[in-house]
């Protein structure tokens, strides 16, 4: 791929939709699909710090997974650590940085010691960050933006027509990622077309990219393939 700098997104979000269907297709377990989902996530990883993408948020755990059936709950919420197990050294290796979004604390507490440690471990390093957004839905956190400000207000320490975008920005999951807290391109795998309650707020001017190749069939070049049909896409922002 010729790489343009120009146009490498900043931050690419994913949902890696599909596991499942994939692991039909081929009388396997569900899980055999999400294990198979870890494997493509650490070449994706990779091939974004190699593109020069500064943040790749990946949807690995929504807030309405937990009404799936309790094996496969725990099974996605044992992800983690298999990727950390396997895959720290690369980690380090390509200086990649780890962080997450969501709500940590209804998270076992085995899973919440295997991200604190995978941040640990990662936190020295300066290139990509993979932001892991886990227990995460959108408009819970929008809620809970909603009701810090409000919160801020009723003690006073704030007027209502203080509240703009930039402080609602301030009061989301995403505020440490800084400017970029907004995706430039978010990528949906499987050929769903919908947003299922991801960075709703983050994603009004992202341009979208949808495929209909399951997420553990997701190569690097299908990953290119999507950086490229994002380079020729003309941003507007809602101007002209
Ligand atoms: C959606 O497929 C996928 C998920 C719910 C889990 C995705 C998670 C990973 C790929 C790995 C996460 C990695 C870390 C490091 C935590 P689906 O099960 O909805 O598939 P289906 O729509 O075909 O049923």
């Amino acid at each position: 791929m010729n790489h343009d700098l120009e146009k490498i997104p900043k931050h690419v979000a994913i949902i890696m939709d599909g596991n499942g269907r994939w692991a039909k297709k081929r009388m396997m377990p569900r899980v055999f699909g999400h294990r198979k989902g870890v494997e493509t996530l650490k070449e994706i990883v990779i091939r974004a710090n190699e593109l020069g993408i500064k943040i790749l948020t990946v949807y690995a755990f929504s807030t309405e997974n937990w009404s799936r059936p309790e094996d496969e709950v725990n099974f996605l919420l044992n992800l983690p650590k298999d990727f950390f197990d396997s895959f720290l050294p690369q980690l380090n290796k390509n200086n990649v940085k780890v962080d997450y979004i969501g709500d940590a604390n209804r998270l076992p507490e085995e899973t919440q010691a295997i991200m604190q440690e995978g941040l640990a471990q990662t936190s020295k390093n300066t290139g990509m960050i993979l932001n892991i957004a886990l227990n995460y839905g959108s408009r819970q956190e929008i809620t809970q933006a909603v009701q810090l400000i409000a919160t801020k207000v009723a003690q006073g320490e704030l007027m209502p027509n203080a509240i703009d975008e930039e402080l609602i920005d301030a009061h989301l999951m995403t505020h440490f990622l800084g400017e970029y807290s907004a995706p430039d391109l978010m990528i949906r795998t499987s050929g769903e077309l919908r947003l299922s309650n991801f960075l709703l707020w983050q994603l009004a001017y992202s341009e979208f990219y949808f495929t209909d190749i399951l997420w553990p069939d997701f190569k690097p070049e299908q990953f290119d393939e999507a950086i490229i049909e994002y380079s020729k896409r003309k941003r507007r922002f809602g101007k002209v």
